[in-house]
């Protein structure tokens, strides 16, 4: 490294410690008045602090500094904001107030005014004040300060290029554009301001949803507390309680918002460059890689598809023919994702998505009238203001250009936004967005550009191919993102540390509700070497977003660049991937409707082994199968931490007892895969893109734990319309208990057609079965008891 790139790390990865002093302390209660959903504190100094219960688990606490809070109550993060009239108590004691619901105790000190979540039960704190909300009534900074427990660790904060435990950091959410980014850059493209205080074995979260410059500090400044606090606005924040982080990811996500099925093929493996062009490179990819006989069901094209990098055009030279373009990928089963990213060229003669936005006055302004005009690909460009209803309508529907062209999924970029002329934002101070009438300031509206701008495309994508599965894939976002779109991890490195931090990158974006993301396999930025890229996808090919993408510098990188050697490991891993695929696509089930992230950190799964706390090399894909991947060059073996209970190393099917540290081989062909003893594996047939073949045979590889049993379930559906919204899926249930494996009667109306299900079992013999949809008992052959 050198001496300057050093220095460039200093310079970007120190994010700001939240500093306390001169901030001042919210007054006492003087009086308060108890409503139906909680309780309004009113103030000796005149600041107002509402208390809204609204589930067992949850309370919102919302204050305002020396004034009322406002009338308007939005946030573009939320989704649900009632719940049925959950139960609760108010009562006073000396010097206190009392909230109390079957699960929290919300003990409020008149003087000085400090909350204390305790557990009901056993009146012990969970998480308190250390002292009284802090205010800058210069400034317009809120904050708080949380007591720090000696053993307490901090996870969640969405897209951190950080560890997975961020106790002892401080992160800043402020949406950048950060080439490049390495480990401790600090904010980079996303801002989810939620995370979860874990505590011996109990876990309870905090949403801070305030949308302007926030800042986390967990222990970074201080031995005592652990703060956050925000440029403005109001103090809002929500705490649930756990103990379970599952049932706080719940919560969560069903307060912001869960991840829509997206089709299934975006579940397949994607391969993009800056950029593919013209169309007749863009075929040879393709044609190459069915020549050479790897998974590939999507193509990306970078901005070098449009006609001088204006977005809904195409480049007429490049791509005479888009819908042709497609229907010829199309038929071999690839589908193609064009990049659209926000900046329309300003002042463009001729251009009509530039015309008609500046006539209805559809783009973001300065306070003075000026438009904001940014500097990005097509030179000087204007962004829309995607909170007017009519510009977001507008927006959306201008992806017919694309639609009727046959284009599958959109690729939002460069949406922080990104201004080559200022990617601080402190210029852009002045800019004006709509948001509902309130007509509010930049400061507040910049990490909502994204969220946003995916809402009006997902919205638009919906209008424009009604019962179709809407597939975008955003840069930036802000908490509720996974409603309308999945992430990526933007421009990382061709380095094996931006291969290590991808995974609690992965899992940090799992705590936060984005189940769907991956990073740039290969590395966005540098140069890979065969190595690298094939460790890369020994991660990659288990992240729900697969995709090899390269900077236009790069030296290319697609799976064969380097030789048969390492394309035929690449190769075994992409055709493992799509034999998981019913495994993979039943955990995105289950994110989708339950919020549980596809991979998942130990820590999730084992939330009570203090030795899983910390991990976070290895992952967990559902429940059931942990990946250690090797994350350095030139390993051919790494110690694994295997949580209690039965493993079976994938390969070789040997069975060990967890619950410690094993050495593991894992030369270049090889990542250290186990499955849970007791889970059962659905796969499917080799494939080459998703629905080339139907799932036939259906295989279940079975794993039973110590007392010789197991249990799965395998959710499918048609894979590409919303009909699974009304009941059309099929659920099934397997069951292997005293040497008999039950399979249930399916739930739901999907018929995936004949097809042979096969069980097999690890040390027992094969059975098969074809599957009527009827309920079976089968005798296992020498079961495994
Ligand atoms: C940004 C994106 C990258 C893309 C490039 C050109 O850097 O993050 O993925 O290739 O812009 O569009």
């Amino acid at each position: 490294m050198t001496k300057l790139s050093v220095l460039a790390i200093l310079l970007c990865s120190r994010a700001a410690a939240i500093d306390l002093t001169g901030l001042r302390h919210v007054g006492d209660i003087a009086s308060f008045v108890k409503t139906d959903a909680g309780i309004v504190l009113a103030c000796a100094d005149g600041s107002e602090v509402r208390i809204v219960v609204l589930a067992p688990d949850l309370i919102r606490v919302r204050a305002a500094f020396l004034h009322k809070l406002s009338g308007r109550d939005h946030s573009w993060a939320i989704e649900k904001t009632s719940w049925t009239a959950p139960r609760w108590s108010l009562s006073e004691e000396s010097g206190a107030l009392r909230i109390a619901t079957g699960e929290i105790e919300l003990i409020m000190h008149r003087s000085p005014l400090q909350l204390d979540f305790r557990d009901p039960a056993t009146h012990r704190t969970i998480n308190a004040d250390q002292q009284p909300m802090l205010f800058d009534p210069q400034s317009g900074t809120v904050a708080a300060a949380r007591k720090l427990g000696l053993d307490e660790h901090f996870y969640g904060l969405g897209e951190k290029a950080a560890r997975l435990d961020k106790r002892r950091g401080e992160f800043t959410m402020w949406n950048s554009d950060t080439f490049g980014y390495q480990e401790g850059t600090d904010p980079i493209y996303q801002s989810v301001p939620f995370y979860i205080g874990w505590q011996h074995g109990a876990a309870y979260g905090i949403f801070l949803d305030n949308s302007y410059r926030t800042h986390f500090d967990f222990g970074a400044s201080s031995q005592e507390y652990a703060a956050f606090s925000a440029e403005g606005g109001e103090m809002d924040y929500y705490f649930f309680q756990g103990p379970s982080i599952k049932k706080i990811l719940a919560r969560y996500t069903e307060l912001t918002g869960r991840m829509p099925m997206p089709p299934m093929w975006a579940l397949g493996h994607q391969q993009s460059r800056y950029s593919y062009y013209p169309d007749t490179l863009a075929e040879e990819i393709v044609r190459r890689y069915r020549q050479e006989d790897l998974p590939l069901d999507a193509l990306h094209l970078d901005i070098h598809y449009m006609d001088g990098f204006r977005v809904f055009t195409w480049n007429p030279q490049r791509f005479p023919n888009p819908k042709g373009f497609t229907d010829k990928l199309r038929a071999q089963g690839v589908k193609v994702v064009t990049i659209v990213d926000p900046g329309i060229k300003y002042r463009d003669p001729g251009y009509t998505v530039y015309e008609q936005g500046a006539a209805q006055d559809f783009f973001l302004k300065r306070t003075d009238g000026r438009p904001y005009v940014a500097r990005v690909w097509p030179g000087d460009s204007v962004f829309v203001d995607y909170t007017k209803d009519a510009a977001a309508r507008w927006w959306g529907d201008l992806h017919r250009a694309y639609t009727d062209a046959g284009v599958a999924g959109i690729w939002n970029d460069m949406n922080e936004p990104s201004d080559f002329n200022d990617q601080t934002g402190k210029s852009q101070m002045d800019v004006v967005t709509y948001d509902g009438g309130e007509n509010s300031p930049y400061a507040k509206n910049r990490n909502l550009f994204a969220l946003n701008e995916a809402r009006a495309t997902y919205e638009g994508l919906h209008r424009l191919l009604p019962n179709q599965r809407p597939y975008l894939i955003t840069r930036a976002g802000y908490a509720g993102i996974q409603r309308y779109a999945t992430v990526w991890t933007g421009d990382n490195r061709a380095t094996w540390e931006a291969l290590a931090v991808s995974l609690p990158m992965f899992m940090g974006l799992g705590l936060s509700g984005e189940p769907f993301a991956g990073a740039d396999i290969g590395g966005f930025t540098g140069r890979t070497d065969a190595e690298l890229l094939v460790r890369w996808y020994e991660v990659g090919f288990l992240t729900p977003f697969c995709r090899n993408h390269a900077d236009m510098t790069s030296p290319d990188h697609e799976p064969w660049r380097f030789g048969k050697y390492y394309e035929d490991i690449i190769r075994k891993y992409l055709k493992l991937r799509y034999r998981l695929l019913p495994f993979l696509y039943t955990a995105l089930e289950e994110a989708h409707r339950t919020g549980m992230p596809v991979v998942r950190p130990l820590l999730l799964n084992y939330q009570e082994d203090e030795d899983a706390l910390g991990i976070d090399d290895e992952f967990m894909i559902g429940a059931d199968l942990l990946a250690a991947p090797i994350l350095k060059a030139d390993r051919t073996s790494r110690p694994v931490y295997l949580p209690k209970g039965l493993w079976f190393d994938y390969w070789t099917g040997a069975a060990q007892q967890g619950g410690r540290m094993v050495r593991v081989e894992a030369p270049l062909e090889t990542v250290p895969l186990f499955v849970r003893g007791g889970a059962i594996l659905p796969t499917g047939p080799d494939m080459n893109y998703v629905g080339e073949k139907p799932s036939d045979p259906l295989r279940f590889e079975v794993y039973p734990d110590s007392q010789g049993e197991a249990f799965a379930t395998l959710y499918e559906d048609d894979g590409l319309t919303e009909s699974y919204r009304q009941g059309q899926f099929r659920r099934t249930t397997v069951t292997l208990r005293r040497g008999v494996i039950e399979l249930s009667a399916p739930q739901g109306s999907f018929d995936p057609g004949r097809r042979t299900m096969v069980f097999s079992i690890r040390r027992a013999a094969e059975v098969r079965i074809p599957d009527d949809g009827r309920p079976h008992r089968i005798p296992v052959p020498h079961a495994a008891r």
